[in-house]
């Protein structure tokens, strides 16, 4: 039972619908509390993040991911804010290229937006209510000189005069905060050495932040829920080739948006594997994005997010929660954890962000002629996306370059999945005959064969 000091709000209740809900969603999440306790994630929101009315919850799920272990480094926007102060004050922004120029009167809004955002932001991360998500939480929040900047300069005869470019982050210091278990809060102005003020671009600081830091992800919260295709689905992930070639073949893509992913595709080049895009619009897309399979908006990353790759005494437990609920059910034979960790050398898995998602084995039989295709499973969830099929291909492929000639099968329920993958049913006398003493007549599996 929860004790009272902690308990969580009463309309966190309503959100899970029963109690084996909770307990699921609470396991499902482990093995991303695991991966990401220590890794350094650069969150970007920005400046109507701030106005809205959920920027207290999303704050409070900030702070779980610090309690969690995560080095956390924030970098706010402040863009509507500045608009907003500007209006009032009948000021007018000069832009070229999209680029503002920052002249003494604008300059000294941005001051002023910056600093009442820090305090605002600082007053939020101090709230310690008993019966919020923030009780007992004690977080420091820092903010310091961290990033030096330089004039834009004069481009093309324009004086850009104090808007900025990064020169350099004192990714030492942060670290150090960091390593303190301080959230370190970045805002989108920079010094110079001269000790003038910079303005600079916030996505832009919050990028090279994360290369500078080699964090493990970066993610921009903002008005945008990710990335679509061309029939408007939102592409949960992709690799940062395939976002490369989206930039390189629509034609009807906003100079802004093509910038940012320009901006993507960069920080995956550099180093950053992972990159997020979330939508600011949705309460709690942080933590769905973050602690759930599939998450809530588009994630782009260096490599695809599932390899088929061998399998290690490490899997094992993976592979006993996939495979439990098909030898439950029939469909595959029981298999006991000291038999899996003697034969795992034989398993190749597809891992999902850090789960094990399919498995597949082949086993080599002593006539160098056969080997035996088993335990292939997909998650249910997962099924019929090509996976099967995928590493039911690994398997053959790896066959072949150890020079056999057939691979077989023993199985129950999947007989037409393999007779559409080209097996032919065959008779026991034709498998191996240490195959042949051990069949089990009382489980009667159907025997295939196929000619590679
Ligand atoms: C068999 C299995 C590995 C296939 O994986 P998968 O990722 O779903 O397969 P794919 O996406 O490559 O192929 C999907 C196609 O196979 C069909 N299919 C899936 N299971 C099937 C079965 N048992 N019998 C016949 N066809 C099947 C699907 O209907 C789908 O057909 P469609 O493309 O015409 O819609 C998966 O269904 C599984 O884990 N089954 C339970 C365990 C099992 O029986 N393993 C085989 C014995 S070792």
């Amino acid at each position: 039972m929860a004790d009272s000091n902690t308990k969580p709000p009463n309309n966190t209740s309503n959100t899970i619908s029963t109690e084996n809900d909770f307990v699921q969603q609470f396991r499902n999440a482990a093995p991303y509390i695991n991966a990401f306790r220590n890794q350094t994630f650069v969150i970007y929101f920005s400046g109507d993040v701030l106005a809205d009315n959920e920027f207290p919850s999303l704050v409070h799920d900030i702070t779980l991911l610090n309690s969690l272990g995560v080095k956390l480094v924030l970098v706010h926007g402040a863009r509507s804010q500045i608009e907003k102060r500007l209006k009032t004050l009948g000021i007018k922004s000069n832009y070229v290229q999209g680029l503002r120029v920052t002249d003494n009167e604008t300059m000294q809004v941005i001051k002023e937006a910056s600093g009442c955002i820090r305090l605002n932001i600082e007053a939020l991360f101090s709230t310690s209510l008993k019966y919020t998500p923030m009780a007992g939480s004690q977080i420091n929040i820092i903010s310091s000189n961290y990033i030096i900047a330089k004039p834009k300069g004069i481009i093309d005869g324009i004086d850009y005069l104090h808007t900025g470019n990064i020169r350099k982050i004192d990714t030492q210091s942060i670290r150090h905060s960091l390593n303190a278990g301080d959230v370190v809060l970045l805002s989108p102005v920079g010094y110079s050495t001269t000790g003038e003020i910079f303005n600079l671009n916030g996505e832009d600081l919050a990028t090279l932040s994360s290369i500078n830091l080699n964090a493990d992800k970066l993610i921009f919260i903002d008005d945008s829920s990710g990335i679509f295709n061309t029939n408007n689905e939102l592409l949960h992930d992709l690799t940062v080739n395939e976002l490369n070639n989206i930039i390189n073949s629509r034609n009807k893509i906003a100079n802004d948006v093509k910038r940012h992913y320009q901006r993507i595709v960069h920080a995956c080049s550099s180093g950053v594997d992972r990159i997020h895009i979330i939508d600011r619009n949705k309460d709690g897309a942080l933590l769905l994005e973050l602690f759930t399979q599939d998450g809530i908006g588009t994630l782009i990353s260096t490599d695809h997010l599932e390899d088929i790759r061998n399998a290690g005494i490490e899997d094992v437990n993976g592979i006993i929660e996939l495979i439990k609920p098909l030898e439950e059910s029939g469909q595959l034979v029981k298999r006991s954890r000291e038999r899996l960790e003697t034969e795992i050398d034989n398993f190749y898995v597809i891992e999902r962000e850090n789960q094990i998602i399919g498995c597949g084995a082949l086993y080599k039989n002593s006539n160098k002629k056969q080997a035996e295709i088993a335990c292939m499973a997909i998650a249910e969830e997962y099924q019929s996306q090509g996976r099967g099929e995928k590493i039911f291909s690994h398997l053959c492929k790896e066959a072949k370059e150890n020079q056999l000639e057939q691979v077989f099968i023993l199985t129950t329920h999947a007989t037409h999945w393999f007779i559409d993958h080209g097996f032919t049913k065959k008779t026991l006398k034709e498998l191996p005959s240490e195959k042949q003493a051990l069949y089990n007549y009382q489980r009667n599996s159907a025997v295939y064969i196929k000619e590679l």
